[in-house]
C-alpha cells in the first residue's frame, strides 16, 4: 500500500457490458468500484466516515475503529485505518465468503466472527459492534455505516458526480441493490438533482424486505435466502432513508439467485468480466430495466461493487451452488423473454 492510497479511492472507470447491451438495445455500464484500492465500493464510505470522525473530534488518536460489517466495509476501514495509523476491529457474521477474512487480516485488522443471526438477536454483528463500542467508549470509535450519513455523503459528493460527468449528463437509468443504502441514496440524490428524468430502480435479492417495503410499506421477505453478500435488509436505516426522504427511487425489482447466477456466467463467458454476487444482482437488475425499455439506446448504469475473486468459493463453485439448488438454471433466452414482458 502506498502513502496516497486514500487518494486512489474513487474516480473508477465506467465499462460497457457489450453482450447484454447488444441483447437489449441499450448501453449497460458497470461503474468499476472493484478497482478501488480496498477492492470494493465500500472504500468510499470507509474513507468519508473516518475523515469526518477525525474532523468532528469523535475519532481520537489511539482509538480503535470498530465496525459491524458483511466484510467489504471492514476491508475498506481496515485499509483506511492502517493508512492513518488507527487500529481496527471488524465484527462480521460467520457465513460470509472466507475470501474476505484474508483481506481484512492482510490490512492488519482484528477480526471477530459472530453467528449469522437475525437482526432481532442481540448477537447480530451490528449489535455486537455497537455494544463493544458502548462498553468501552474510550477505546472504540463505532463507524456505524448504517446510521452514519458520511456514507451517504461519500456517494453524493463523489460517485454521483463521477457517473454524471462520465456520461456527459446523459444518465437515463441507475439501478442498484442496497445494504446500508448509502450508494443508492447518495448517487440517486445527486443524479436526480442534476436531471429529474433519470429513473432509479432498487434491485433486491431474495429474502430482503426492501422491495416489499417500497411497494407496500410492509417489511415482507419472500421467505427465500440469497447467496449475495452485503445487500438486502429488513429494516429502514438512515442512509437508505435519504433516498425515501428525497423520493429518488422510482421502482424496484426482486431478482432471484437463479437469474443472477445465469447472468454472472453469461457475462463471464461473453465479456470476460468476473462479477461478485451483488454485482451480478445489480447487472441482472440493469438488464431487466434495459429489457423493459428495449432498443432505446438508453444509458443504464449499475455498480461492479466487488470482484468475483471475493466470492469464488460461492458464486463460481459448482458444489456450493448445488447445495443451494442453483445448478439448474434458465437459459439467457428465457430470462431475456421474461424480463422483456414483466414490469417492476
Ligand atoms: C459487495 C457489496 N455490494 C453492495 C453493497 C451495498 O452498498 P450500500 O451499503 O451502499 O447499500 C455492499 C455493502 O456492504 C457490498 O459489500
Amino acid at each position: 500500500m502506498t502513502a496516497d492510497s486514500l487518494d486512489k479511492i474513487g474516480n473508477t472507470p465506467l465499462v460497457l457490458i457489450k453482450s447484454l447491451s447488444e441483447l437489449s438495445g441499450n448501453n449497460i455500464y458497470l461503474k468499476c468500484e472493484n478497482l478501488n484500492p480496498g477492492g470494493s465500493i465500500k472504500d468510499r464510505a470507509a474513507k468519508q466516515m473516518v475523515l469526518d470522525g477525525i474532523e468532528n473530534g469523535t475519532l481520537k488518536k489511539e482509538m480503535t475503529i470498530i465496525e459491524g460489517t458483511a466484510g467489504n466495509t471492514g476491508i475498506g476501514l481496515a485499509m483506511v485505518a492502517r493508512e492513518l495509523g488507527y487500529k481496527m476491529m471488524v465484527v462480521m457474521p460467520d457465513d460470509q465468503a472466507k475470501e474476505k477474512d484474508y483481506e481484512i487480516l492482510k490490512f492488519g485488522a482484528e477480526l471477530k466472527k459472530v453467528p449469522a443471526v437475525p437482526f432481532t438477536n442481540p448477537n447480530h454483528f451490528f449489535h455486537t459492534a455497537r455494544r463493544m463500542a458502548e462498553e468501552e467508549p474510550e477505546k472504540y470509535w463505532f463507524a456505524n455505516q448504517f446510521e452514519n450519513l458520511s456514507n451517504f455523503k461519500a456517494h453524493y459528493d463523489t460517485t454521483g458526480p463521477e457517473i454524471y460527468n462520465q456520461l456527459d449528463g446523459k444518465v437515463d437509468v441507475l439501478s442498484c441493490a442496497a445494504g446500508t443504502g448509502g450508494t443508492i441514496a447518495g448517487t440517486s440524490c445527486y443524479l436526480k438533482k442534476m436531471n429529474k428524468q433519470t429513473k432509479v430502480y432498487l434491485v433486491d435479492p431474495d429474502g430482503s424486505g426492501l422491495h416489499s417495503y417500497l411497494s407496500s410499506t410492509d417489511w415482507k421477505s419472500n421467505g427465500l435466502t440469497s447467496i449475495t453478500e452485503g445487500v438486502g435488509i429488513m429494516r429502514l436505516v438512515p442512509n437508505f432513508n435519504q433516498a425515501l426522504l428525497n423520493s429518488t427511487i422510482d421502482g424496484s425489482f426482486n431478482i432471484s439467485d437463479k437469474d443472477l447466477v445465469t447472468i454472472a456466467n453469461y457475462v463471464r463467458a461473453n465479456d470476460n468480466i468476473l462479477l461478485g454476487s451483488s454485482s451480478a444482482l445489480n447487472t441482472c437488475g440493469a438488464f431487466k430495466a434495459s429489457m423493459m425499455n428495449k432498443g432505446q439506446n438508453l444509458n443504464i448504469v449499475t455498480f461492479f461493487c466487488d470482484a468475483g475473486e471475493r466470492t469464488l468459493s460461492k458464486l463460481y463453485n459448482k458444489e456450493f451452488l448445488e447445495t443451494k439448488n442453483l445448478h439448474v438454471l434458465d437459459s439467457i433466452e428465457q430470462i431475456t423473454e421474461r424480463f422483456g414482458v414483466t414490469k417492476e
